[in-house]
This record gives C-alpha cells, structure tokens and sequence, in this order.
C-alpha cells in the first residue's frame, strides 16, 4: 500500500494501492460494536448516574453520536482507542437545546435513534442534518410512525429527507406495525416510548438486531418481548434508568472482512478475538458454513448481557449460496463482502429480498455490482439482490469505495485475491467504522 488514510475529514480523495496476491496469518481484535457503541453513548446519556463504556468503537459514526449529545449538555469524556467512555447521564428528560443544528454526519443510526429520543422533550426545538449520503437516506420510516405518536418532525419531502427539524412535544404510546424490519426504526420508537403517555407495542416483519432491548433493560427500563421470533416489543413508561457499564464486543460485521478474507485466500489461517455472537446478527457464520468455509467458534462466554467468542478461520474451497427472507436482517450489512465470497464460490449464488441495500450508505446493490463488475465478475443486479457466478478470477484495477465504509473493505478483500494490483479511490471511507483496518490488513499479510 502506498499510503495509509487517516481521517475521513481530512482527506476525502485518499486512493489506496492494493496489492494482489500473498496470504494471511495471526490474530486480530477487531473494534468495538458499531451499534451497541452508539446505544450505550445514548442510553448512557438519558440514565441517571455515570455509564462507564468499554470498548466503544472510536470511529466517526459513534463521535456522531457523541458530538450531538454534547450539544445538548451531556458530558462525556474523550473518545480514545483503549479508554473507557465515561458518560454523566442528565436523565431521560434532561437535554439542553442545541445552540446550533445536530450533524449526525455519515450515520443513519445516530439520525434515526436520535429521532425517537428527541421526539418527546417537550418545549425543546433541534435541527438534525448530515452529510451528503445521511442527506439523501430516506427518515420517512422513522417519522410516520413517531407522528402517530403525536410527535412533530418536519423537513424536505413530507418529512422524508434531512435536514429534519423536531418541535419536541408530548407523546401518545400506541401499538406500531413498521413496514421493514429495521433495528433503527424499532429503537427509535422504543425510545420515544420511554416517555410517552401509556405503552407502546413495536411490531417487526422480521426480527431486527434486539442490542436496544437487551441493554434498555439492563438499565432498567419496562421492556417485554414477544410474538414469534421476539417481533414484538412492549415498553412501559416511567421507569427511571440507571448508568451502567457496558463492555462492548468486537463488531461482526467488521469481523465478516476477515472472515471472508481467510476463507478465500490460499493457505490463510486467521484468529479473531473478542467478537460479538447476538443470534440477530450471526447469519454470516451460517451462510459461510453452508458454503463450507472452514470456521470454528472457540470461547464462547457472555459479556455484559451479549454472547461473545473468538473465530478460527482457515482458506478452503467454497460453494455458492442462496439468501433471503428472514435471514436478511440478520446479515444486512454483510451483503458486500458476501458477495465478494460469492465471487470466489463454484456455482451460482443468489441474494433476494435486499431492497433495504438500496438505501444504505450508498445503494449497496447497483454500487457492488459495478466495482466488482469492474473485476471482471460476472454480477448482475435485479430490483432485491444480485445474482453472481462464481469461480471466474477476478482481475485487479482501480475500484472506488463510492464513499461507502462497507463497500471500501469488502473491495480490499476482494483485491487481494485478484490477478494483478488494484488501486482503491475514496479509501478513507473504512474509518466511518473501522478506523484501523488498513494497518490491520497489512499486519495480517503474509
Ligand atoms: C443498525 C441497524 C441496521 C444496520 C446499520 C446499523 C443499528 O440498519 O444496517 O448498519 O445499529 O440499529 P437497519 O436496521 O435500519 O436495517
């Protein structure tokens, strides 16, 4: 590599070599939970008492959340690799109002999950913004139903797009079936719940990530779960929550780039420690297994209230794979880096109902079809998925992140792969969730 990125902020056009070729060996720690960080940040901040956080994930999308908090009087300490976050909670209605508008920058759960508690603080106005990818990711999903709560959002397109102003006002608890299965949705209304006059019910399609139920009723809040699958979410209001301290685990969904790296690259053996095992998020181990990926989950222990190990993972061949329906949201933000793997399988795979992928950092679909279609692999794209041959040697050249955290390290693995180097543009990107990947990636090179 050539250069080595350091800030998203500061340099956007930073264009990484990657070179094809070499294996990959040793142990790796991937960074803290990406959405559990942001949710101890939040419910650390509306508890009473100090929350002590360990492990928070010190990428951008979590400093927005930590920076929006700030402006409205919370006090928290500096986010540092290897330091615990001490957060000094002002209590479930203690917000200042912000001076100034909230930028939430590249981050749709700090957007969303923002939403839901701002909702209810009565008398208090905020203006939520962020950048241009935040600026175009559609909040209509968020807003209808916290109106049918009584809230009062307002911003371009009916309420769709942000910049999205809050007008905070008293909230009416009711029953909400949401139209996608979407962690950010569902936390959002559990919080505006938290508030809310009488109890509100959530009703998913399909069961979404649960990090906020677990952790809203490690700090005390009234929070039941039922229905098939725990789709259905009751909060009570009234409770008083209460700081706690959190151990983050090691994110999956960054642990997922290791985990198809070594299982597609010749004679790589990789340990990587500490990552977080929630059923709600593990479906990437299962599609890997099925495709025979050779991976074995060792330690399995519970920190803090989530299941956690370490994951052993060998090169071997791979079959192809067919995903869809409920298994989805269990592997949503692992699609790209599948369909790298998919790339590199005998036969066929298929993803189906994706649509979500469509209105993630960038539309996930149309943008790994043309950067690995760049590579020669034969992708296609339809309305929900992607349908990818596999087994056709993918070639090096220059690929593009299109801005896109997810996007930037499923491209590195597929690059290391490829027949001749490639060049990566808009590199940077990986910081939005895994700042040192790229010091990671040429540690891990044998
Ligand atoms: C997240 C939920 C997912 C995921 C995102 C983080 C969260 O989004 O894609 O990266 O922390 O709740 P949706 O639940 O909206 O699909």
């Amino acid at each position: 590599m050539s250069s080595s990125p350091a800030s998203a902020n500061t340099e956007r056009t930073a264009s990484l070599r990657l070179m094809a070729g070499g294996s990959l060996g040793g142990t790796v720690r991937v960074p803290g939970d990406k959405s559990i960080s942001h949710r101890a940040l939040l419910f650390g901040a509306i508890a009473e008492g100090e929350t002590i956080i360990e492990g928070l994930l010190p990428a951008e999308d979590p400093l927005s959340t930590a920076a929006c908090l700030r402006a409205m009087g919370v006090d928290i300490s500096p986010i540092e690799r290897g330091l615990p976050v001490h957060v000094q909670g002002v209590g479930l209605d203690g917000f200042q109002e912000p001076a100034d508008i909230l930028d939430c920058g590249n981050s749709g759960t700090t957007m969303r999950l923002m939403l839901g508690l701002l909702a209810g603080r009565r008398g208090r106005h905020m203006v939520l913004t962020g950048d241009e990818s935040l600026r175009r990711r559609p909040m209509r999903r968020v807003v209808a139903p916290l109106a049918e709560m009584g809230a009062k959002i307002t911003g371009r397109e009916g309420g769709n797009l942000a910049p999205l102003a809050i007008q905070g006002t008293a909230l009416q608890g009711t029953t909400i079936q949401t139209a996608v299965a979407s962690a950010q949705v569902k936390s959002a209304l559990l919080l505006a719940a938290l508030t809310a006059e009488g109890p509100t019910t959530v009703i998913e399609p399909a069961h979404s990530r649960d990090h906020s139920e677990r952790m809203l009723r490690a700090f005390g809040a009234d929070l039941r779960v039922a229905g098939p699958n725990g789709t259905h979410v009751t909060v009570n209001p009234g409770a008083i929550l209460q700081g706690q301290t959190v151990v983050v685990p090691g994110d999956i969904s960054s642990a997922a780039f290791w985990l198809v790296a070594a299982a597609i690259t010749p004679g790589a053996e990789l340990t990587i420690e500490n990552v977080g095992l929630n059923p709600s998020r593990t479906g990437i181990l299962e599609v890997l297994k099925s495709m025979g990926a050779r991976i074995e989950v060792i330690n399995n222990r519970d920190v803090a209230g989530e299941p956690v190990g370490d994951l052993k993972v060998n090169h071997g061949p791979l079959t192809a794979f067919h995903i869809g329906g409920d298994l989805i949201p269990r592997l949503v933000d692992e699609i790209p880096v599948l369909a790298v793997a998919a790339c590199c399988a005998q036969g066929i795979s298929r993803v189906e109902d994706a649509e979500e992928l469509r209105v993630k950092e960038t539309d996930r679909l149309a943008v790994m079809a043309r950067q690995l279609g760049a590579m020669g692999a034969r992708i296609k794209e339809q309305p929900g998925g992607l349908t990818i041959e596999g087994g056709v040697k993918l070639r090096g050249t220059t690929l593009d992140s299109e801005t896109d955290h997810r996007v930037a390290m499923s491209l590195a693995v597929a690059a290391l792969v490829a027949e001749g180097d490639s060049t990566l543009q808009q590199a940077e990107a990986a910081a939005v969730s895994y700042p040192g990947f790229w010091d990671d990636l040429t540690r891990l090179r044998t």
